[in-house]
């Protein structure tokens, strides 16, 4: 992995973090996933707990999270196994690490501040960038591939479906008549095609820009984030070792909803008892601190 090099000012608050310390009891052996391990806060603060015989494996898809996480987590006195793998493929990581079973599996859903703020991954509406919004540089199809390619009804399909934005279709006549002249190449071209369409302009008082659910529709869609989500949830249980925990943050209702239906399948099925019965969300002082927790959402279930 490459060395850590601070090239973005852009520092990620872990959000949640108190909630989840005070919920969580970890045995000092304890084996934890970090599915998202990103800069590795969360993880930092689990691994405060573990002793040398504890073991943190940390997942992310991109690079530059990895590096930052592997010098964040460097102090640590516990076993840290950093993995460039989507979390939908952790049955092979711990296969490959001859781990059967876990205490925790971890997950922060969506992106970090560092991820939003660089100029080049295509995830902000507030700044110009080339439209690519793939977490994984691996992935082949970026956002630009997508409202390039796809055609009016399934791009209207796409936003309504993971933007829950209801006037996609007008968004995508726009697009599509936008493209016969001209590429859509960036963030700023697509937001300011979102705005038109929807007859809105961007503005202070107004905390959410108006090309909110489309972007989040884009991402979702670049990412194959939903099905990823479905597929971890689905295979948590087999690999939770009794009384270990299944700790999820969202920050969307689409994710959310996935997790609540999954803990209450699960209950119904005996494998979870679910710890919160109504998702915790973060205090006002934490908002008002750090304002990328405002719509985060934390459930925790125990298997049975
Ligand atoms: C919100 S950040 C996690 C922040 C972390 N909890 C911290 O405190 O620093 C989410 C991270 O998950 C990664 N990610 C998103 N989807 C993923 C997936 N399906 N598999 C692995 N990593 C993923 C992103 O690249 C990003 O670095």
């Amino acid at each position: 992995m490459s060395d850590f090099k601070d090239n973005t000012s852009s520092e990620h608050i872990p959000v949640l973090i108190e909630q989840i310390a005070e919920l969580l009891t970890l045995p000092q052996d304890a084996v934890i996933v970090d599915a998202t391990v990103g800069h590795g806060g969360h993880s930092l603060r689990f691994g405060a707990k573990l002793g040398p015989r504890g073991t943190i494996i940390g997942l992310d898809v991109d690079e530059a999270s990895l590096a930052r996480a592997q010098f964040i987590l460097n102090p640590l006195k516990c076993n840290v196994t950093l993995v460039r793998e989507n979390f939908a493929n952790l049955p092979q990581v711990l296969k490959e690490h001859n781990i059967d079973k876990v205490d925790l599996i971890f997950a922060d859903l969506g992106f970090c501040s560092a991820q939003l703020n660089d100029p080049n991954r295509g995830f902000s509406f507030q700044q110009n960038m080339p439209l690519d919004m793939r977490l994984d540089s691996r992935i082949k199809t970026t956002a630009k591939d997508i409202v390039d390619t796809y055609d009016q009804k399934t791009l209207a399909d796409l936003i309504y479906e993971y933007g829950e934005e209801r006037a996609s279709r007008r968004i995508a006549r726009f697009i599509v008549d936008f493209r016969k002249n001209q590429q859509i190449m960036t963030t700023s071209q697509l937001a300011n095609l979102v705005c038109k369409a929807l007859n809105k302009i961007p503005s202070l008082a107004n905390r959410i820009h108006p090309a909110t659910k489309t972007f989040q529709a884009l991402r979702i869609a670049v990412n194959d984030e939903l099905a990823c989500l479905e597929r971890l949830l689905q295979f948590a249980p087999d690999y939770l070792k009794k009384n270990g925990h299944i700790a999820v943050i969202s920050f969307h209702s689409l994710e959310d909803r996935l997790v609540k239906y999954n803990f209450r399948q699960n209950k119904l099925q005996q494998t979870y008892e679910i710890l919160t019965k109504k998702p915790i969300i973060p205090t006002e002082e934490e908002i008002s601190l750090n304002p990328r927790a405002r719509s985060s959402k934390l459930r925790i279930a125990k298997r049975l």
